[in-house]
């Protein structure tokens, strides 16, 4: 790992007073490892005064297809995923395959609250205080070898438990895919709640990718498998309709989507009415993502 992602913003920057005793209340009770301080980027998206979304806003209005794909389906089914136990397959070319209990990779890992702006490719977005370890720190547990380039992601598929996945709206089950760069880069979490709670099933329990200089629909959830490859995985999106969702899906005002554009967003809990406002390069990461894509044309790669 090159370094860690350090910041010296806490939430007495970002939030106000009352937010910030309330929810360090709730992060006392974290079971699960240590809690770093507050973590913030520090551009376009530090400079802009983060202030989360409410629980009510980030857990009603989802996107979680195999329970149904309005943005309220998820909140009204997913409570009859069972998220425990849980493990991870980790295969391909790491040094240690096998299956990881969830239980076991959390043991091993640090938890940290990072508050993450996040950008649905429909341009909404929104403010998400979620709690996780750097996807990084897991794939060195599994020891990455020399020959890996790309991570696949899977999500757990159980028809039974998943009204959603009866209907062939995706080709099930649901799959992601990063560079090895991307995927070790600091930012890149493995996210285990929100609020400093377990994630709520809506939102991809037990554990999900967050990818926040990313369209969220890298941000894959209720995550069963890691495979690291040599050659680039295919993502659910790009094999439904690869003209619209490319495999990279960096934010970028300046690509539009086939039939919108991605230049303006708007932030969720706003109301019907809530002001549109300008799309940071990179959702607000620039600074820190940027040189991942040197030389590369971005309208080519999106
Ligand atoms: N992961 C799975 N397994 N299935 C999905 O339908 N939707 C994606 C992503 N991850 C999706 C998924 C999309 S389109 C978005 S915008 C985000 O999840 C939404 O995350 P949220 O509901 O926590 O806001």
């Amino acid at each position: 790992m090159a370094y860690r992602w350090t910041n010296d913003l806490t939430h007495d920057d970002v939030t106000p007073k009352a937010t910030f005793l309330n929810r360090r209340q709730i992060i006392a009770g974290l079971a699960a490892g240590s809690v770093a301080g507050s973590l913030l980027p520090q551009g376009a998206a530090a400079q802009e005064g983060l202030t989360p979304n409410s629980f009510d806003d980030i857990t009603n209005y989802c996107n979680f297809y195999e329970f149904g794909t309005r943005k309220e389906d998820p909140a009204r089914h997913a409570h009859m995923l069972t998220t425990a136990p849980w493990s991870i397959q980790i295969d391909g070319l790491v040094d240690n395959p096998g299956a990881y209990s969830l239980a076991d990779i959390k043991s091993k890992m640090t938890i940290e609250e990072r508050i993450y702006r996040f950008r649905c490719v429909e341009a909404w977005s929104m403010v998400v205080p979620w709690n996780g370890f750097e996807l990084a720190d897991l794939l060195t547990l599994a020891g990455v070898q020399s020959g890996a380039k790309y991570v696949a992601f899977e999500t757990v598929l159980r028809k039974d438990e998943m009204p959603g996945t009866r209907f062939p709206v995706l080709d099930w089950p649901y799959v992601e895919g990063l560079r090895l760069d991307e995927a070790m880069h600091p930012l890149t979490l493995m996210a285990t709640g929100l609020y400093g709670q377990d994630m709520p099933n809506q939102n991809g329990a037990p554990i999900r990718l967050v990818v926040p200089w990313k369209y969220g629909f890298k941000s894959i959830k209720s995550i069963v498998r890691i495979t690291l490859t040599d050659s680039e995985p295919p993502t659910s999106w790009n094999k439904a309709n690869g003209r619209e969702y490319g495999f990279y899906s960096n934010v970028n005002p300046t690509v539009d989507h086939p039939r919108w554009s991605q230049a303006t967003e708007r932030r969720l809990g706003g109301g019907l009415f809530a002001k549109r406002i300008a799309t940071p390069m990179f959702n607000g990461y620039e600074a820190e993502v940027a040189s991942l894509y040197t030389g590369m044309d971005l309208t080519k790669f999106y």
